[in-house]
């Protein structure tokens, strides 16, 4: 069976790619596979989750390149020579250019660690994005998953889901309801959402 070839773009820890791998298992995730795991760090600990399931790894470090153009070239060549379909950004800590974004129109997705459109944007990742949730007062914030285009968060929302905000919560307390509670749960569902989608328009 056909089955869309999924490229996931990670920075950090990898908890969403495993989140991913781990839907592919139980099969949540069945339209599409990742094929391919694209990093921009070296000591990403997400390359050793994608090795420990024998999923190919490729590492494109910005500074290393001449230009953003560049790196984003040395991407889209890693992703071309592996015919990948669909781009999934998995805590990937960089703003792709309106070229890349373009070049994959509704064919990259992004989690964001809040209910877009508060506490998003050029500035808003990681822990970042839960302080502010903290600072300003929110009683709920949650996950969003959306397609990826030229504005910073700023495309098509998929899939969200609310989670609460507990007295004596701290950035990395709150961080870690929200992926638990919502982003582990949305990024496998919605990337089996678009892949199917995107094996129907093959048909
Ligand atoms: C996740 O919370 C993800 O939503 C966030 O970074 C974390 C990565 O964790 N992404 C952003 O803030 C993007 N703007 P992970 O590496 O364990 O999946």
């Amino acid at each position: 069976m056909r089955r869309i070839k999924i490229a996931v773009l990670v920075s950090g820890g990898g908890t969403n790619l495993q989140a991913i791998i781990d839907a592919q298992k139980s099969g949540i995730l069945k339209s599409g596979e990742v094929s391919l795991v694209v990093a921009d760090k070296k000591e990403a600990y997400a390359l050793t989750r994608a090795e420990n399931n024998n999923i190919k790894t490729a590492v494109i470090v910005k500074k290393e390149c001449a230009s953003k153009a560049e790196f984003e070239e040395k991407i889209i060549s890693t992703l071309e020579e592996n015919n990948i379909d669909f781009i999934i950004l998995a805590g990937f800590m960089q703003i792709l250019s309106e070229n890349f974004t373009k070049k994959y129109a509704n064919r990259i997705i992004n989690v964001h660690p809040s209910l877009i459109p508060s506490f998003c944007g050029e500035g808003f990742y990681g822990l970042k994005v839960h302080e502010a949730a903290l600072d300003y007062g929110v009683k709920v914030t949650g996950a969003t998953v959306h397609f990826v285009n030229e504005i910073p968060d700023g495309g098509e929302i998929i899939m969200q889901k609310a989670v609460e905000i507990m007295p004596g919560d701290t950035p990395e307390t709150l961080q870690k309801r929200v992926m638990e509670n919502a982003e582990w749960i949305i990024l496998p569902r919605a990337a089996e959402i678009v892949s199917q989608k995107m094996l129907e328009e093959e048909k």
